[in-house]
């Protein structure tokens, strides 16, 4: 086991793969004190090379690199497959994109995305969706890194700890991005993160993030008095100076608070919380491959509609209570949240 570190300031910058987090955002955070993350699902080696190397000459504070763990799929039988291609093919937005069958690799290989980490030693290494190999939470071990991994339910917490990782991340159900859920599916009874902590907590003797709607001090200050040992934020970020959240989804979050948020799994194949809008409503009750072939077979979708500036048929990751995200720059944004966790 590894420790979990004293920190400064209890917040820790959400990982958040597909492009916001950036290496002056995890400084930012991790100057202040607090943990800066990268959500590297979908990064080759080279990009986490070169995003960790990036950071380090930024800050020398507490980094995390994130990783989503889940079981290969089968190949899906073909008439899924056209099923899934033609419900997307049929939008209006995918008109002149070259929506086409999945082909393998489906996802980076999880062993080469590890080399770099094994180099740089992050503080932090945790994952998302499932449980890493044995034989990682021992190297990490052995490289004096902390292991995290996010749950979604008591059953998961307990598994994690079974696993001797070194602290558990609580992913409540306001959260914004994937849904932990081990399991692929509905994520069914999933608790609000103040209740999810407060059944977590006392199962384990392990530190717990509590993650999930926290947009300000006071939410901080709620989640630590629940039992957390510190913050896990993600939306809050997403407006900031720093963060490389695209255009339309700045614009959505800070200037269409009624617009709401839904659980769907029509973009990647596994359920994630983002922003509502026409690729969410006409994709309701449409066929979708497993992940993350689904995620694949969008990703030409997405890429065009984010070139075009388009917010109707992107990925728009969001957490419940989006609308009360503030722009400024992040190290603003993590004095004002300590201000009012203070106050
Ligand atoms: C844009 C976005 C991308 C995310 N990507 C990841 C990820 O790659 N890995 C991960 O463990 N969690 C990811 N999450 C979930 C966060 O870790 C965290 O659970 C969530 O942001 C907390 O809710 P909040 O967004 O309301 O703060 C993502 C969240 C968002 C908003």
């Amino acid at each position: 086991m590894v420790e979990f570190p004293a920190l400064a300031c209890p917040i820790v910058l959400a990982p958040m793969a597909g492009g916001p987090n950036t290496p002056a955002l995890a400084a930012a955070v991790a100057n202040a004190g607090g943990v800066g993350s990268f959500g590297f699902a979908y990064s080759t080696p080279e990009q986490i090379r070169a995003d960790l190397a990036a950071t380090r000459a930024l800050t020398t504070g507490p980094l995390n690199a994130n990783f989503f763990v889940f079981r290969p799929v089968d190949p899906p039988e073909s008439g899924a497959v056209q099923r899934a291609l033609a419900a997307v093919a049929a939008l209006p937005g995918a008109s002149g994109v070259p929506v086409a069958a999945p082909v393998p690799p489906f996802f980076p290989d999880l062993r080469l995305q590890l080399e770099p980490i094994w180099q740089a030693r992050p503080a932090f290494l945790t994952f998302h969706l499932g449980l890493p190999p044995p034989e990682v939470i021992e190297r990490a071990h052995a490289l004096g890194i902390c292991v995290g991994v996010t749950a979604t339910r008591a059953a998961e917490a307990r598994a994690i700890a079974a696993a001797r990782a070194d602290f558990i991340v609580a992913q409540g159900s306001e959260a914004g991005g994937h849904c932990g859920v081990f399991t692929p599916g509905e994520p069914g009874d999933w608790l609000a993160v103040r209740e999810l902590v407060r059944a977590i907590a006392p199962l384990t003797e392990l530190p717990v993030i509590a993650a999930g709607g926290l947009m300000s001090g006071t939410d901080i200050r709620e989640a630590l008095a629940a039992g957390a040992d510190a913050a896990q934020l993600g939306t809050a970020f997403l407006a900031t100076t720093e963060s490389g959240a695209s255009a339309a989804h700045r614009r959505l979050l800070l200037g269409e608070p009624d617009r709401g948020t839904v659980l769907t799994r029509a973009f990647s194949g596994r359920y994630a919380r983002g922003l509502r809008n026409t690729y969410t409503d006409r994709m309701h009750s449409a066929d979708v491959l497993p992940f993350p072939l689904q995620n694949s077979l969008t990703g030409p979708l997405r890429k065009a509609a984010a070139a075009r500036d388009d917010a109707e048929y992107q990925s728009l990751w969001a957490g419940q209570h989006y609308a009360r995200c503030r722009d400024g720059s992040a190290r603003e944004l993590v004095r004002r949240l300590l201000t009012e966790l203070d106050a």
